[in-house]
């Protein structure tokens, strides 16, 4: 099984892709939702919930995680590869959205201006801004904290005129640098990207991450038999929230295009 990790909704976003393109896959996605949002966390916090998350999906049978959450990709899976995999599941692969997204956005960027939204913990941990850095020297990046779009997007507030005007404040520095590229670096803001692309203008081109990864996971799987041969391909669905969940089938519809199956509720 792939076992695919968010704080909350936001990941069936990113499960929603790997459906669209590896649909015959056993998947198993678990939501931290009784302790989201991480975004405004501590790194300390965040690393403790992510491997604690980790430790639950490998249990549950999964051979291979997709960290689908930026915060905690951005915050806890660089520790989670380096330390705690070698020590506890060294057979074992945990992988995240941050280092797909860069490489899609330097692949479409075309005069190397880019914008990056997220949590305030995405932002301010630099994670993105290092990862383009790595592909090219010669990159303008600008970042921009978007705390409020998470409770927004869980609301369903996609087209309200007051999503519109935080959109566009937030949005408006980026477009002052005439940014010719925006990362979407968190896992609600593709539910908001007909918006933004409204705001943004149609010169900008828009990262999806949930496509990114998706795409990326199709190469990785490819290259790497050993792992693609462990994994189930059952097709078969398994969801589990840390918190109630009725209130996650419910709304977790609005993420995935599509009816929930069962939900178990489960404690990290
Ligand atoms: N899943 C988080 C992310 O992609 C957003 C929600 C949260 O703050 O927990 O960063």
């Amino acid at each position: 099984m792939i076992g695919v990790f968010d704080s909350g909704f936001g990941g069936l976003t990113v499960l929603k892709e790997f459906l669209r393109v590896l649909p015959d896959y056993g998947y198993v996605y678990l939501g931290d939702n009784a302790r989201a949002p991480y975004g405004n966390k501590s790194a300390e916090v965040i690393y403790e919930y992510t491997r604690q998350a980790v430790d639950f999906l490998f249990k549950a049978g999964c051979e291979l995680i997709i960290i689908a959450c930026h915060t905690a990709s951005s915050r806890a899976l660089r520790k989670i590869q380096q330390e705690y995999l070698p020590k506890h599941y060294p057979g074992k692969r945990v992988l995240g959205v941050v280092v797909p997204t860069v490489e899609e956005a330097v692949k479409l960027s075309r005069y190397h201006k880019l914008g990056i939204i997220g949590t305030s913990s995405t932002v301010s941990s630099g994670v993105y801004k290092k990862e383009l850095e790595k592909l090219r020297g010669d990159l303008e990046i600008h970042e921009q904290a978007c705390p409020l779009l998470v409770p927004l997007a869980e609301e369903g507030w996609l087209d309200r005129l007051e999503t519109r005007m935080i959109l566009k404040k937030y949005l408006r520095p980026l477009k002052v640098k005439e940014i010719d590229t925006l990362i979407l670096g968190c896992t609600h803001y593709p539910l908001l990207a007909r918006e933004i692309i409204r705001i943004m203008g149609k010169r900008v081109k828009v990262v999806d991450p949930a496509k990114a990864a998706a795409g990326k996971l199709v190469l990785y799987l490819g290259r790497h038999q050993a792992m693609e041969k462990k994994l189930s391909r059952a097709g078969k669905l398994v969801f589990y929230t840390s918190d109630d969940a009725h209130k996650f089938k419910e709304l977790g519809q609005r993420f995935l295009g599509r009816s929930v199956g069962e939900v178990k509720k489960i404690e990290l």
